[in-house]
């Protein structure tokens, strides 16, 4: 539809600001379940512009694929590996992707969970399957990209100690996408506001047992972004942009560019002290649950 952002191309300026300094990743590898996504994709982008090298999953082969092309686009020399046919759902299949990730591309050092389902419904039109779909998607689904992917994260983490790095390269960085419907209560999102609040508490647990490795463990939770499945999905089509846009304290729905940003934060040098938190990128839409 008109508002879907176009993934495949598009310019610097919407998925990254001119606020980082080029080569920030540069011999960095990151891993990201559904990074294919629309805000996946303007993730991956960004870091790659940067310097990193990137490996996404995802359940569609092709779409995985040629996100994956798209995205190398971004500089010269960028390997981005593209494995599709991967359900988060089975760990087995994320640890063989993992595994591929580090054998192909050397290393895992920043991690984004970012697979996610979601369908509108009251809780009376929820099957019990229903909602124990997006909790195995969402939450096991987090839990299961943790799992396969923390040794590869110790492991870089170690080799970039002391932290902070002496060159200002980081690694060992894991960040979940949340979101903020669980700090108020959700009508017709029971499903999603369940699974992301055992997200955020799942990886608080991440930051304490492994922050003494060197490793940081973040959610970043963005409201309502412009162009995403989520929100063709969430937001009604009876208000004018002009009137969503005002619900917003900040004026405005989001960009992918904003999550984009607050990633490269998370995972830069300036991030070395943010761990076990969440950041909310979302305009302060939450307080006023009006962004939708
Ligand atoms: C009620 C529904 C439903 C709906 C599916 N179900 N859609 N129930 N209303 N609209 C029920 C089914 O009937 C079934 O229950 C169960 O959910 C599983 O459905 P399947 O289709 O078999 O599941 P699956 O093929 O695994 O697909 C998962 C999915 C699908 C979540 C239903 O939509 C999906 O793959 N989505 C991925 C992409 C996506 O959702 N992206 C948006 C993410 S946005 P029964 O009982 O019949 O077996 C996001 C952001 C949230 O997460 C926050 C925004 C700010």
């Amino acid at each position: 539809s008109q508002r879907t952002v176009n993934t495949m191309s598009i310019a610097k300026s919407e998925y990254l600001s001119n606020a980082w300094a080029n080569g920030i990743f540069a011999n960095r590898v990151l891993f990201i379940t559904g990074g294919a996504g629309t805000i996946g994709s303007a993730q991956t982008r960004a870091l790659v512009h940067l310097g990193a090298d990137a490996c996404i999953i995802g359940r569609n082969v092709e779409k995985t694929e040629a996100a994956a092309k798209e995205i190398a686009k971004v500089r010269n020399g960028a390997r981005v590996l593209g494995i599709g046919g991967v359900d988060v759902r089975s760990f087995d299949s994320l640890k063989a992707a993992a595994d591929r990730c580090v054998k192909e591309l050397g290393a895992i050092d920043y991690v984004v969970a970012g697979a996610a389902g979601n369908f509108i419904a009251p809780i009376s039109g929820l099957s019990p399957n229903a909602f124990k779909t997006v909790i195995d998607i969402d939450t096991i689904g987090t839990f299961n990209t943790i799992k396969a992917t923390i040794p590869h994260l110790i492991a870089s983490a170690a080799r970039n100690a002391p932290n902070p790095h002496p060159s200002g390269l980081t690694g060992g960085r894991f960040l979940a996408v949340s979101a903020t419907f669980h700090y108020t209560g959700m009508p017709l999102q029971a499903h999603v506001s369940a699974a992301k609040a055992a997200i955020d508490s799942l990886v608080g647990s991440v930051s304490i047992e492994y922050g003494p490795l060197g490793v940081t463990a973040n959610c970043v939770a963005p409201g309502a972004i412009a162009g995403t499945e989520g929100m063709e999905r969430l937001s009604s089509d009876l208000m004018t942009q002009r009137e969503k846009d005002r619900g917003v304290p900040s004026g405005r729905w989001g960009t992918v560019r904003d999550i984009a940003d607050a990633t490269v934060f998370v995972f830069s040098d300036a991030g070395n002290y943010v761990n076990g938190t969440t950041l909310v990128v979302d305009g302060a839409g939450w307080r006023r649950q009006g962004g939708l």
